[in-house]
């Protein structure tokens, strides 16, 4: 008898997708259910933010007598832990984490994989209730099994990439990730506490109407960047103009919606800082491998974000990343003035 259950879990999708490569391992699997886990920790803890005051602050103590920590560290402490204790992670890097973590135990050291993530990503919205998010890298290690991971095991491009994911906590908290099959997005149902795959095939549209970019600093991005975004406004309504724009301070939250319904975010570089705010490691190559894998593109302005080489752990990077046709418009303007400039 065939029971016709339609909803897959997280754990349930992987497994089944093991079972097309007879040679796998399984530990790519288990990585993303360590971090499931890990984000069913942090969700619940998010979902309690605004009773910060009532149960105590940062810094405090806390009714079970632990020390309340500050979001960002209560997620990363969350993700390193269930990674340090899963079977599939030699290491990490972190934003929230000077240095690379190596884990150098026995069973970490036998694992295949290291991790790069940023636990709380838009943290600055949590007093405000709007939606925050986590991006995690993850790359096969280069160095010999059987020995502690180096730092050139997180210094790989992004196109070496072997899965990326981010999870969002919003009106309902979802877990997207990616691998060279594909895209796809998991909705956590609370009444299982199990993420259940809701969002097959993630395609991203080859052209939407959002640009999402800070437009407080207009005026400090280069002349390219300015005229895309002139053009973004005025764009004649035959061809879908003008754009809306969407902007919520969010990486997380602006390029998932970008990604399902078609659009562009920008984070450029500005006169004063020329690499702009967001981490390649951590924030720029995980959304770029996600979008490109579904379909769009992803650059820092001069090329594509997964051939750069990175050089440290929290290196920062120009970012333009969604709707493939959108890309190639924006790359027109840039081309433009870069050539003028010259
Ligand atoms: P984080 O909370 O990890 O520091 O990242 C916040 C990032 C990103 O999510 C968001 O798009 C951007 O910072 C907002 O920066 P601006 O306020 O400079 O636009
Ligand atoms: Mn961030
Ligand atoms: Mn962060």
């Amino acid at each position: 008898m065939v029971v016709n259950r339609k909803i897959l879990t997280l754990d349930e999708f992987t497994i089944q997708q093991l079972r097309q490569f007879p040679t796998a391992t399984g530990e790519l699997s288990s990585l993303l259910r360590d971090m499931g886990l890990a984000a069913k920790r942090v969700n619940v803890e998010v979902n309690k933010a605004g009773l910060v005051d009532i149960l105590g602050d940062a810094g405090s103590i806390n009714v079970q007598g632990e020390d309340v920590k500050k979001l960002d560290i209560f997620a990363n402490n969350q993700f390193m832990g269930a990674l340090q204790h899963g079977i599939s992670c030699a290491g990490i890097g972190s934003e929230e984490l000077e240095d690379f973590v190596i884990f150098d135990d026995e069973v970490s050291n036998n694992s295949k994989y290291v991790v790069l993530f940023d636990p709380l990503d838009g943290s600055g919205n949590i007093d405000v209730n709007i939606s925050i998010g986590t991006i995690f890298s993850v790359f096969r290690r280069v160095s010999p099994k059987g020995t502690p991971c180096t730092k050139e095991d997180f210094l790989q491009p992004g196109n070496k990439q072997v899965a990326a994911g981010y999870i969002i906590y919003g009106s309902s908290t979802m877990l997207v990730y990616a691998t060279k099959r594909g895209a796809n997005g998991f909705t956590l149902d609370p009444s299982i506490g199990e993420f259940c795959l809701s969002h097959p095939n993630i395609q991203c549209p080859a052209t939407g109407n959002f640009y999402s970019v800070n437009h407080g600093y207009f005026f400090k991005y280069d002349k390219g960047v300015q005229k895309y975004i002139t053009a973004c406004q005025q764009k004649p309504k035959s061809e879908g103009g003008p754009y809306t724009q969407r902007y919520i301070g969010s990486m997380v939250a602006d390029v998932h919606r970008n990604l399902l319904k078609g659009g562009i975010f920008m984070y450029p570089g500005t006169t004063d800082r020329p690499n702009g705010k967001l981490r390649l490691l951590y924030e720029c190559n995980p959304l770029a491998f996600i979008v490109e894998m579904a379909g769009g593109r992803a650059t820092n302005g001069q090329q594509r974000v997964l051939d750069v080489q990175p050089h440290q752990l929290h290196q920062r990077s120009p970012l333009f990343i969604g709707s493939r046709q959108m890309m190639d418009e924006l790359e027109n303007y840039l081309k433009e003035t870069n050539e003028a400039n010259f």
